[in-house]
C-alpha cells in the first residue's frame, strides 16, 4: 500500500475535494493504492480499452516507475480526483473527475468525467453501470454540481449506453476530430444537468436530498 503522508487537517472543501468512498450496489469507488498500479498499467496498453477513446491522459502505456509517479502527482492535485473501481472484492476500474476549485465554485461550474474504464475482461457484466450511478451520486448528490459533462468517442456503443441511461444528452458533434489506431473518429460532447438526476434517479438513487425547486431557480 502507497503510505499516506500525514497532513494537516483540511479545511471543509478541500476534504471533500478529495473524494473519499463512494458505495454503488457492486462496485465501491475508493482511493487508489500501489497494489492497483498493475491494473492501471495493463489497461493503459490493452487495445480494447484505447480503442474506444478519443484521447490519452491517463491512458498513455507507461512503465509501473511512471506510473507511480502519475499517481503520487494525481494525489497532490487539488482540482481533480481519481478512484480505483472496486468490483466485487477485485479491483475493476479506475475513473477520474476534474473541477474548477476557486472558493465557492466547487461543483457549481460543473463536473467534468476525464476517465473512466473497466477491466476489459469484466466488460457486460453491468459493473461500468454501476459504478458511473455511484460516480453520479457523488458528482450531483454529494457534491450538488449543477452538471456533469464528458467527451466520448461517436463509435464508443458502450460508453454511450451507459451516459444515456443516467441521462446525459449529446451537445456537440465533432466530425472526424480524433485521430488513433489508425483511423479518424467522430468526437461527441455530453452533458447532464442536476435536475435530470434529481428526475431520473431522486426516488431511487438520491443518498443526501437536498431540497432542488427554489434553489435551482437562484
Ligand atoms: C464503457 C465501459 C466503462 C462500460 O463498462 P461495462 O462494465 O462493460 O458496462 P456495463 O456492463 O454496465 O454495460 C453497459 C451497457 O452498454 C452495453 N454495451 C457494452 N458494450 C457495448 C458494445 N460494444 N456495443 C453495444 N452496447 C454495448 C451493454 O450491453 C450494457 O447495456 P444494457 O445494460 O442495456 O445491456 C467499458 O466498456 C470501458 O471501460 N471502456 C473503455 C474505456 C471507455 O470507453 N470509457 C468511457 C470513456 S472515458
Amino acid at each position: 500500500m502507497m503510505r499516506a503522508e500525514r497532513t494537516p487537517r483540511l479545511p471543509r472543501d478541500n476534504a471533500r475535494v478529495l473524494g473519499g468512498i463512494v458505495r454503488g450496489k457492486r462496485t465501491t469507488l475508493r482511493v487508489p493504492t500501489e497494489a492497483d498500479l498493475t491494473g492501471f498499467a495493463r489497461w493503459a496498453a490493452d487495445l480494447r480499452v484505447r480503442g474506444a477513446l478519443t484521447r490519452a491522459y491517463w491512458d498513455e502505456p507507461a512503465m509501473l516507475a511512471t506510473w507511480k509517479e502519475r499517481l503520487a502527482k494525481q494525489s497532490e492535485d487539488k482540482s481533480s480526483t481519481l478512484w480505483a473501481i472496486d468490483g466485487e472484492g477485485a479491483l475493476a476500474g479506475s475513473c477520474r473527475v476534474e473541477y474548477a476549485i476557486e472558493p465557492g465554485h466547487f461543483g457549481n461550474d460543473g463536473i467534468g468525467i476525464t476517465h473512466f474504464t473497466i477491466e476489459p475482461d469484466r466488460w457486460g457484466q453491468g459493473l461500468g453501470s454501476d459504478a458511473a450511478l455511484a460516480l453520479h451520486r457523488w458528482i450531483f448528490d454529494i457534491v450538488h454540481a449543477r452538471f456533469a459533462h464528458t467527451a466520448l468517442a461517436a463509435h464508443n456503443a458502450g460508453a454511450l449506453r451507459v451516459a444515456e441511461r443516467l441521462g446525459y444528452e449529446t451537445y456537440a458533434r465533432g466530425t472526424a476530430v480524433h485521430y488513433g489506431d489508425g483511423r479518424y473518429v467522430d468526437g461527441l460532447q455530453l452533458r447532464m444537468d442536476l435536475t435530470t438526476w434529481d428526475e431520473r434517479w431522486g426516488a431511487t438513487e438520491r443518498e443526501y436530498p437536498v431540497p432542488l425547486g427554489e434553489e435551482l431557480e437562484a
